[in-house]
């Protein structure tokens, strides 16, 4: 179009995943490198900012390798979201970040959605507090390490501080900045009665604007380092299921975008504010400059991981999927709760854990693979359920994360939910999605809108079929009565 290029950066849990794209959308090169994760208690996860940074420098040398670095005008990252990165007056990072699947805050959510009372944390926020989310965080240092409460001079989100290192501006998007639990997400706007509640001062927050606009420009020292030219335009970027709702082109009012990656979610855009009376849903801002809804399914992609990588030892996951054929879904009689982080929506419980049951002398290797992929997808549908009955018509979904690349899942999907899903020519949402908002922000696009109708194009769609969507019906219904007969089961099974 241009001859511009445009680099997308997908911040994730496991990895790093940049991307290459020139103004026509055509993807030119993708690098991906990952950083481990810290478990320093069950049920908590962390990692260093500082191997955020070293992956994204290392990937980029190798993204650019071969291509003119000169023509590069725009970045833009779709990030993990919640994540709390602390910074002192001398921008070091004080402690390692708390990740959006970490579960140790149960009881600072509990001050705000019980002591404080969710009627009042969702009028501040249009939400309830839920362990991940940042503001529950921000107490827990301050109940937990009160030194390192005390010297916090900066707090942002994970993909802000790449921003940061990346141009020296501390800023945050209005998709992001909803998960924090300090914002007005209705007004877009710091809330007062939040920032009081959680002991912060805005001068700490970052500055905050649209996903799609500038908010600065590459250090010249990173630029001469990278073989960027100078001048090249860093925007604010989005939350990454924002960013890969974008990516996927899931930005007109009532469109659903499911993610499988690491977490699952459902996200569905809205052109108007609205609030789930019961918060099961998460009310956030979409890059697009509108608003979404959201159900988040804490452990997706990492079920399948944990269950290859961990237990069975087979880096080979399509092999393990491979004797699971049409005739034997809807028909597992093993079944798998996900929660092997605890479980956001809608259940919003810290202590579920992952779960089997079913089991007998004749249960194969298949049927466990087959009944995580299943739990997966029942959890889905436990949100998606809640869209249904809030009347909001939900015709098809688009797919998108690492997860949505096995037919087999494809397949559950579709027919677990009944609802068609399109796949997308580019499956890299976050990233896809971020490389597009620095396309809008540099100006090749005067919408966000217009960039996703001119690139975004469907591959295939996968149907349901109704004999096995009946099947899943069923199953489904039992599915749901697990949960609830191990609920109080739970906290007791607690080392
Ligand atoms: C969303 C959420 C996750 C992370 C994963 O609320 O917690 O989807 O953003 O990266």
């Amino acid at each position: 179009m241009n001859g511009k290029l445009y680099i997308g950066i997908d911040l994730g849990t496991s990895a790093v995943k940049l991307l290459l794209v020139d103004g026509d959308g055509a993807i030119k090169n993708a690098v991906s490198k990952e950083y481990p994760l810290i478990f320093p208690q069950p049920g908590w996860c962390e990692q260093e900012p500082g191997a955020w940074w070293r992956a994204c420098t290392e990937g980029m040398h190798e993204l650019l390798n071969g291509f003119d670095a000169r023509q590069v005008a725009g970045i833009g990252c779709g990030g993990q979201m919640h994540g709390l990165v602390v910074l002192d007056k001398d921008d070091q990072v004080i402690r390692p970040t708390i990740l959006w699947n970490d579960g140790r805050t149960e009881k600072q959510v509990e001050y705000l959605n019980e002591t404080i009372g969710k009627k009042k944390i969702s009028e501040y926020t249009a939400n309830i507090a839920f362990a991940g989310f940042t503001a529950p965080k921000l107490l827990w240092l301050r109940e937990n390490e009160p030194e390192n409460f005390s010297r916090i001079a900066r707090i942002m989100l994970p993909k802000d501080y790449i921003n940061y290192r990346l141009t020296g501006v501390h800023c945050c998007d209005y998709s992001d900045a909803s998960g924090i639990l300090l914002l007005d997400v209705q007004h877009k706007r710091w809330s007062p009665e939040m920032l009081a509640l959680c002991h912060v001062r805005e001068d700490q927050l970052p500055t905050l604007y649209e996903s799609y606009n500038v908010v600065g420009t590459v250090r010249p020292q990173i630029a001469a380092e990278w073989g960027l030219p100078e001048g090249v335009k860093v925007i604010a970027g989005a939350g990454d299921n924002a960013a890969a709702a974008v990516g996927t082109g899931t930005v007109r009012d009532g469109s659903c975008n499911i993610s499988l990656g690491t977490s699952g979610t459902i996200f569905i855009a809205s052109d108007k504010f609205g609030v789930d009376p019961y918060n099961a849903l998460h009310s956030f801002a979409h890059a697009n400059g509108h608003y979404h809804l959201m159900g988040v399914v804490l452990s997706a992609a990492s079920c399948n991981k944990w269950l290859c990588d961990e237990i069975l030892r087979t880096k080979d996951y399509a092999g393990e999927q491979k004797d699971i054929t049409d005739d034997r879904l809807g028909r597992n009689p093993v079944f798998f709760l996900p929660y092997l982080m605890g479980e956001r929506s809608p259940i919003n419980d810290v202590n579920a854990r992952g779960t089997f049951i079913g089991l007998s002398m004749d249960t194969r290797r298949a049927d466990m693979v087959q009944a995580v992929l299943e739990g997966v997808a029942f959890a889905m549908r436990d949100s998606y359920e809640i869209a249904r009955a809030l009347n909001i018509p939900i015709k098809s979904s688009k797919l998108c994360g690492g997860g949505g690349k096995s037919l087999l899942w494809q397949k559950i999907m579709a027919n677990v939910l009944n609802l068609p899903i399109e796949l997308p020519v580019a499956e890299e949402g976050p990233g896809y999605g971020g490389a597009m908002l620095a396309m809008v922000g540099c100006g090749a696009y005067a919408s966000v809108q217009e960039c996703a109708d001119a690139l975004v194009k469907v591959r295939a769609v996968v149907a349901p079929d109704p004999e096995i969507a009946a099947r899943y019906d069923a199953q489904y219904a039992k599915f749901r009565k697990i949960y609830p007969s191990l609920k109080d089961v739970f906290p007791q099974i607690r080392l």
